[in-house]
């Protein structure tokens, strides 16, 4: 049993945030769920505690986190373990992620780190500070000992507090916008199908995610586009790889809020949308807020080639446009309150314009802060990196 309540919060002097006595350390499997029993106060939202620390159990069995997770916890190293006073917390996930410079890509790892917390009572005493340095020193290497390259050149994560904080410890925020269309009813969807004379779209199940966005031919185009990108502009580029792995973690939290909150109702089978003749695909889950207006379908990622002609990009965004119509009927049919998509390409920016005309992209300030820490200066690489795919589906 942890004694996180019981030592420090009782009476007993905390230590300072500078404190040569603290480390951060992995959790135990009983300091783990410590940790997230304290951070439940925080993100626990439509769920009872039980029910919040089992979507994280189902979440961390996941193949995309499978022996690439670990919870960080910020303690007091005098404390035997087991009963150590959780000072910070937060974890970090390991994933797989592509690498081009000097027109080479490599494959390689990274980490995204989530869930960082401290406490109320204990805020303000620079424990996250400390949680943050000492992470910034451990994390370019932790678990990477049978990896090429024995340490990652970069890490992410994304902000909901701003663009300062991370960026004090090195994660400094990217781009960070996104497009937000309201749901379409099956009226206006079949009413507008007709006027506006977009292509058919056809829904997509998980596996045919899997093989017109995840397949080895789709994730070599990316490796190739990163590849000839880093040929004909200078500095490095890094994207997270967008494997299967991610989709079906983004639809294990869907599902089991479905499955929770919406149990009269079927599990959600469409997970995207696409148009075969011009080869557009996006890949989609539900976000389940605290709140109905939080309620958000994301497109996690889109698929689709450059085109090469004025009438390829003419039949792109049409395409375009006509899976975001499938994506707001989905909205309307699940409750969602918004369709969001993040980082706009020109092309997208198109096709948004073509359904309305009047919908600007939303710079954030403050949640979602896409931030990426890159330590490749040290290897060679330079100060700058860019951040390719910098999509929904890498969120963590
Ligand atoms: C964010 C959080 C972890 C900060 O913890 P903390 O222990 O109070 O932070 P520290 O005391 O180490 O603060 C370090 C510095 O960051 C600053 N800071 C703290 N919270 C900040 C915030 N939300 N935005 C900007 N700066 C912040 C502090 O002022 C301090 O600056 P200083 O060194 O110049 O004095 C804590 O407020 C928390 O758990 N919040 C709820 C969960 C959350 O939102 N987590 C982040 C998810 S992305």
């Amino acid at each position: 049993m942890i004694a996180a309540d019981t030592s420090y919060s009782n009476g007993a002097v905390l230590p300072q945030g500078d404190s040569p006595e603290l480390v951060l350390v992995p959790a135990t499997p009983n300091e783990r769920i410590e940790a997230i029993r304290l951070n439940s106060k925080a993100w626990r939202g439509l769920l009872d505690l039980e029910t919040y620390i089992e979507r994280e159990n189902h979440l961390h069995q996941q193949r995309l986190f499978q022996d690439c997770f670990t919870c960080w916890i910020l303690v007091d190293r005098r404390e035997p373990e087991e009963y150590r006073t959780i000072l910070g917390s937060c974890e970090t996930y390991k994933k797989k992620a592509m690498l081009a410079h000097g027109g080479q890509v490599e494959d390689v790892s990274t980490h995204g780190v989530g869930s960082v917390y401290c406490r109320p009572e204990f805020r303000g005493k620079g424990y996250a500070k400390r949680m943050l340095e000492e992470l910034s020193t451990k994390i370019n290497d932790w678990k990477m000992e049978t990896e090429t390259r024995k340490c990652s050149l970069f890490s992410i994560l994304f902000s909901d507090i701003g663009k300062e904080f991370y960026a004090q410890f090195g994660w400094k925020p990217f781009t960070s916008s996104h497009f937000a269309l309201p749901p379409i009813s099956e009226d206006t969807y079949a009413a507008a199908a007709i006027k506006a004379t977009l292509p058919k779209t056809r829904a997509l199940v998980a596996s045919d995610i899997q093989t017109t966005m995840c397949s080895e031919t789709v994730l070599q185009k990316e490796r190739d586009l990163l590849a000839a990108a880093s040929e004909t502009s200078p500095g490095p580029k890094v994207a997270i790889a967008p494997n299967f792995e991610h989709f079906e973690w983004h639809w294990a939290r869907e599902e089991f809020y479905a499955e929770k909150i919406f149990s009269d109702r079927e599990l959600p089978v469409t997970k995207g949308a696409g148009e075969d003749i011009a080869g557009v695909y996006c890949a989609w889950n539900r976000n389940f807020g605290e709140t109905p207006e939080e309620n958000t379908l994301y497109i996690l990622r889109w698929v689709y080639d450059e085109p090469t002609s004025p009438e390829q990009s003419e039949a792109i965004v049409k395409a375009m446009a006509a899976v975001l119509r499938r994506a707001q009927l989905e909205a309307h049919r699940w409750d969602m309150a918004t369709v969001e998509f993040w980082n706009p390409t020109p092309l997208l920016e198109k096709a948004v314009a073509l359904l309305d005309p009047t919908v600007e992209v939303v710079h954030r300030e403050k949640s979602s802060i896409a931030s990426l820490r890159w330590t490749g200066a040290e290897h060679g690489l330079g100060e700058d990196v860019e951040w390719y795919l910098n999509e929904k589906y890498a969120w963590c």
